[in-house]
């Protein structure tokens, strides 16, 4: 007899089959007993009846709590009536280790006690199916960049370097010197780029930010592609064609999980390159005509103006060309007009805020070395960074995009904290 995984059902119908689970939820009769089971590859239901098992197996299937560990042998039947369409006729039940007071039951539970429970919470149906599109948008990015010969770098994650900006970062020791924890791996990956062309990195990056909102985490994963001879036009088509292959390759081989998750898929459908692009100057038009007094030139978006940019269109919107002030350092200047820099940030449909946020990076070494003195920046940190630009400096763009933030929105997930398996919060470092 075969062990095989749940996901493996649909290759041996009629089969008997053992599989290694867990009881996710029970109902059952006098005669009759319906076991939901799963063992990470999926769900399925497990039926025993009475009248055809012995009376010991039968009793077994009535008295086992929810979570307790088991191997089970049965028959794998087709079964239209269920999403996953298969069940198993159960013949055998081989108990590993027993669950007793499981705290996740079927009824409804306040957030912070899943929270607390987070270690036990990821194995509910919503959550499972959460992680499962967050593997498949991973997978699907390395297929991207790998197919269009980018090569994986992996940037340092104890720094002495803060690309975006001083006031948000996680200070260690490193011995007798100072560090920090990566903030983004930009500046390396530029250096990468001068000598690999096409680099992309996926990694954890921490944000000391008392921010506490449905989009913000303290650690966060990012990709970040970089790339030589680019200007930032053709990092937006980039862009835009890696935003809509995520979506497009969640919808393809995660049907199931977004069944699961109630997911309105119709909206993910729209998703495809060419996306809208609007100035930051327009955007600020846009909003004072539907009322916004609250926002002036010059100021950054919060949450409801994102929210209500992002209403008009039925895809993600870029909006580019933000004034410098409230940039980074390192972004190209606009050729035309010296208040606005060459960057946009992609802003999700349906309220989940900037998923992207990229730019054309300075190429000159006089203007660079000019920008690290306004932003008092300290010079020995960022010499490697500056030495760049005097050895064979060409143009070039790069992005991030924030894996929980992309996670959150194509799973209709309504905060970050259920994208990430364990994430960390402005209160919370448990579990
Ligand atoms: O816009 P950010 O700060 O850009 C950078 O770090 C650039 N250096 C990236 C680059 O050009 N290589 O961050 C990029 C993305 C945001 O658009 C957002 O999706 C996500 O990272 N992000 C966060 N996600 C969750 N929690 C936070 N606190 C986040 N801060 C940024
Ligand atoms: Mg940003």
């Amino acid at each position: 007899m075969d062990k095989i995984m749940i996901n493996e059902m649909p290759k041996h119908v009629g089969e008997t089959v053992r599989i290694g689970c867990w009881l996710a939820n029970k109902r059952s009769s006098g005669k009759i007993a319906f076991l939901q089971l799963r063992d990470g590859s999926g769900f399925v239901q497990g039926v025993v009846v009475k009248a055809d098992v012995p009376e010991e197996l039968f009793a077994t299937a009535k008295s086992i709590n929810q979570e307790t560990s088991m191997y089970v042998t049965g028959t794998v039947v087709e079964d239209e009536r269920s999403a996953f369409g298969y069940e198993l006729q159960v013949s055998g039940i081989e108990v590993i280790g027993e669950a007793e007071d499981y705290p996740i039951t079927p009824k409804e539970h306040g957030t912070e006690f899943l929270m607390d429970n987070r270690h036990f919470w990821l194995r509910s149906k919503k959550q499972h199916a959460i992680m499962k599109i967050r593997n498949e948008i991973i997978r699907a990015t390395y297929e991207f960049f790998n197919d269009r010969g980018f090569v994986k770098i992996d940037p340092p994650i104890l720094t002495g370097s803060a690309p975006e900006g001083t006031s948000e970062l996680f200070h260690t020791k490193y011995f007798e010197e100072d560090a920090f924890l990566s903030q983004s791996g930009q500046l390396h990956l530029e250096a990468a780029a001068m000598a690999l062309g096409r680099v992309f990195s996926f990694g954890p990056t921490f944000r000391a930010e008392k921010s506490k909102t449905r989009r913000h985490l303290i650690e966060f994963w990012m990709m970040e592609p970089e790339m030589a001879f680019t200007e930032h036009d053709e990092s937006l088509e980039v862009q835009e064609q890696y935003v809509a292959h995520l979506v497009q390759s969640v919808l393809k081989n995660c049907k199931l999980e977004l069944g699961v998750l109630g997911r309105d898929t119709s909206k993910l459908e729209k998703v495809q390159a060419p996306f809208p692009r609007i100035t930051y100057d327009e955007a600020i038009e846009f909003l004072h005509e539907k009322g916004f007094d609250d926002i002036q030139w010059g100021d950054d978006f919060g949450a409801p103006h994102e929210t209500a940019i992002a209403e008009h269109y039925d895809k993600p919107v870029f909006i580019v060309n933000y004034p410098t002030a409230i940039k980074p350092f390192y972004m190209q200047p606009h050729p035309d007009r010296d208040d606005v820099v060459l960057c946009a940030d992609l802003i999700a449909p349906e309220g989940y805020g900037e998923i992207v946020g990229g730019s054309e990076r300075i190429h000159d070494y006089e203007l660079l070395k000019q920008r690290i003195e306004e932003h008092q920046l300290d010079p020995e940190a960022y010499a490697w960074y500056l030495e760049l630009r005097k050895q064979g400096s060409v143009p070039h763009s790069g992005f991030g995009l924030g894996l929980e933030r992309t996670v959150a929105w194509i799973s209709g997930a309504e905060h970050v904290r259920e994208a990430i398996p364990f994430p960390r919060l402005l209160n919370r470092l448990y579990p």
